[in-house]
């Protein structure tokens, strides 16, 4: 792979250069580590000839197509010859056009059905022209935004199948990370009593704000981590999908929120890295009680002894 015209640099619209390949399936691992460093600075993959975003596990596709975006115009050496070792074949080096990411994240963006909630991230007026969902499924309006949590995600999937299977009904419950709102949501669709859901990323506490008065599902929306809340309230069920590195040691602030005989559900938590994230938890008195496992995701599910 050339770059085949360098003049071409300066015209981009974007300033930003594109890869393309296409690999098959047991490279894509491999592929994706190779372009998971500067000076790549993203991609986006989905199942060789469709348009839609890759959203696993739904999809299992025999070779899918890479498109990988470098502030640089050249490649660093010997990638290319990394990516063509694992099987992967380079299609086109070009100056990349001008896109609206969030505009394409929307297009693509597809309702999810888990258990019987339909979490669908479609722009509300495309949303209800579907009409009623099917009887007995509920349909939780999260448009695609800028916050996390339209229900495509393992971690997040994760945790709604892990609450179906949880007794929520009559408990206080308190969503940690809550992003676009989506397991304070679902909790309250579980018969929760009083779930309060914060967020550190101020767009996101306001995004769920929105997409709660969208719904109107009546839960407390709070801009701030968990250090703001009052040291005493208790929550018989306690939810984290939040990156352990992004918590930054506040797990002891969580953890005393957990009422006696209380759980805790912890996602985004990478398989090979959960006995050490459950040691954590459990030096604060939490028992690990069991594990859910998803790609290479992990869920633990915690009680307060
Ligand atoms: C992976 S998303 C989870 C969103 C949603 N709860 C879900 O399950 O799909 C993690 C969210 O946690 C937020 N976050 C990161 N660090 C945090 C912290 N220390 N305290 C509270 N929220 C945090 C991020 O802003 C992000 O919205």
């Amino acid at each position: 792979v050339s770059a085949r015209d360098e003049a071409a640099s300066e015209r981009a619209a974007s300033g930003w250069w594109r890869l393309r390949l296409e690999a098959p399936a047991a490279a894509l691992e491999a592929a994706l580590d190779l372009l998971a460093s500067p000076p790549c600075r993203g991609t986006w993959s989905r199942p060789a000839g469709s348009d839609a975003a890759l959203e696993p596990p739904a999809h299992a596709a025999t070779a899918y197509e890479i498109e990988a975006w470098f502030e640089a115009a050249t490649l660093p050496p010997g990638l290319a010859d990394a990516l063509t070792g694992h099987g992967a074949r380079l299609l086109d080096w070009s100056p990349a056009p001008d896109r609206d990411w969030l505009e394409d994240y929307r297009r693509s963006a597809r309702p999810v059905l888990i258990g019987r909630f339909l979490l669908d991230p479609r722009e509300p007026a495309d949303a209800l022209a579907d009409g009623d969902p099917a009887d007995g499924v509920e349909r939780l309006l999260l448009p695609a935004r800028s916050a996390f949590g339209t229900g495509s995600h393992e971690t997040t999937r994760l945790m709604v199948e892990e609450l179906l299977e949880t007794e929520v009904d009559g408990r206080r419950v308190l969503d940690v990370g809550t992003g676009t709102g989506v397991l304070a949501f679902v909790a309250v669709g579980l018969g929760a009593t009083w779930v309060v859901g914060l967020d550190v990323d101020p767009v996101a506490a306001l995004l769920a704000a929105q997409n709660a008065a969208l719904n109107r599902i009546p839960v407390a929306l709070l801009a701030g981590g968990v250090d703001a809340l009052d040291p005493s309230a208790l929550f018989e069920l306690v939810l984290v999908n939040v990156l352990p590195e992004n918590l930054a040691g506040r797990e002891p602030s969580i953890a005393r929120h957990v009422a006696p005989g209380g759980e805790l559900l912890v996602s985004g938590v990478l398989a090979e890295r959960s006995a050490g994230i459950a040691d954590r938890w459990a030096s604060l008195g939490l028992e690990p009680v069991s594990a859910r496992a998803l790609g290479e995701w992990t869920l633990l599910r915690m009680r307060r002894r």
